[in-house]
């Protein structure tokens, strides 16, 4: 006998992503995640959430969780997410993702999570402190995916290791519960320069909500002036630009000053290096600055202009939420079915 390949998933397409709601967002963000949102929404039905069950992973002020998660609205809004197109909702406003999360910890095994790098690096030396949210955050963020069988999710490179990790609990819910082709098994969507942005400061770490210094990243609230010092005052070096990105090899500063450009122009970085080759960073960074200032500026205006009027966000969310439920409660619903609960 031979082993027969098991039927793949044969629904349609949909795309879903969230962030988290625990800071100002930054250009990396914006790059790595939001820009690819407002794209995708015109190909592939879109579902964006705010992420406030996986904020509460670590401490959060209740009076401000609220409006911090008004704020990610707006910057999706802000970024071009159009709600009568993408549907646009707060996790904790879809009971089913926290339903399916539980299914899922009973599908993933310790040794899977054991090896999630992100745990590794927010709960550092001291991980019997950190709460157990946290270290089961990515079975979580696997049920926010597969609640809408979702099966291209736009993030960041530091997001690809939860995707696995989606993948192999989905295949291993399929396989136990005699269910070949029920969950998709989701691909990642990190194409393009803005994959990994890092840090204006430090080119080896990753730009970062978390790093304390302001001068790390462009926030996306950022004004024009606070754009043009921050690209002004980033860390180089004194060569000029090289013709190729192999020149960049061991620049880890210039590197992603040029990857920034790239990203924000929608040019390749080869692109760039053609246009700049041979020009020192004094003649660089200000090419850089306008452009930033151009990208960025209008997109901290307009979530002024959309925080100034909460009730119409507020109305944005309820009605996401609704729709999004539309589709979670089917699958919770044969979820149970499946798993042979009682209560059906
Ligand atoms: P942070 O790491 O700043 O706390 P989040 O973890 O909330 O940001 O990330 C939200 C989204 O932005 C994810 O899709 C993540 O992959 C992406 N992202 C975060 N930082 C970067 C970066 N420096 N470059 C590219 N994408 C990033
Ligand atoms: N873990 C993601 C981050 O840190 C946020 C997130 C939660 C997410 N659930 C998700 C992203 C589902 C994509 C899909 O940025």
């Amino acid at each position: 006998m031979t082993d027969q390949a098991p039927a793949p998933y044969a629904g349609p397409e949909r795309v879903l992503s969230g962030v988290q709601p625990t800071g100002d967002l930054h250009l990396g963000n914006y790059l790595g995640a939001l820009v690819k949102f407002a794209r995708l929404q015109h190909e592939i039905p879109t579902f964006i959430f705010v992420a406030d069950m996986h904020a509460i992973t670590v401490w959060q002020e209740p009076a401000k969780l609220k409006q911090q998660v008004r704020e990610i609205a707006a910057a999706y809004l802000a970024t071009g997410l159009d709600p009568k197109v993408a549907t646009i909702f707060a996790q904790s406003a879809v009971p089913e993702h926290a339903e399916l999360a539980w299914v899922f910890n009973c599908v993933a095994r310790l040794g899977w999570l054991d090896r999630m790098t992100q745990f590794k690096d927010k709960a550092g030396k001291h991980k019997e402190r950190e709460s157990v949210g946290l270290y089961t955050y990515p079975v979580l963020q696997a049920a926010d995916i597969l609640v809408y069988k979702a099966t291209k999710v736009p993030v960041g490179d530091d997001q690809k290791q939860h995707l696995e990790l989606t993948r192999d609990i989905a295949q291993k819910f399929n396989n136990d519960f005699s269910a070949p082709g029920y969950f998709p098994l989701p691909e990642p969507l990190t194409q393009g320069p803005g994959a990994r942005v890092m840090s204006l400061r430090d080119g080896t770490a990753k730009m970062s909500k978390s790093d304390p210094s302001d001068n790390s990243r462009i926030n996306l609230t950022d004004d024009a002036d606070a754009i043009s010092q921050k690209v002004r005052k980033a860390r180089t070096d004194p060569d000029p630009l090289p013709e190729t990105m192999e020149g960049l090899e061991g620049r880890a500063e210039a590197k992603n000053l040029v990857t920034i450009y790239a990203a924000l122009a929608g040019q390749s970085e080869a692109q760039v290096l053609a246009e700049f080759a041979g020009q020192g960073f004094g003649a660089f960074k200000p090419k850089l600055a306008d452009l930033a200032v151009s990208v960025m500026g209008p997109i901290g205006g307009e979530m002024r202009r959309l925080l100034a009027d909460p009730a119409e966000i507020d109305r944005i969310l309820a009605d996401g939420a609704s729709r999004a439920r539309e589709l979670a409660a089917p699958t919770v619903a044969e979820v149970k079915k499946l798993v042979g609960y009682w209560a059906g």
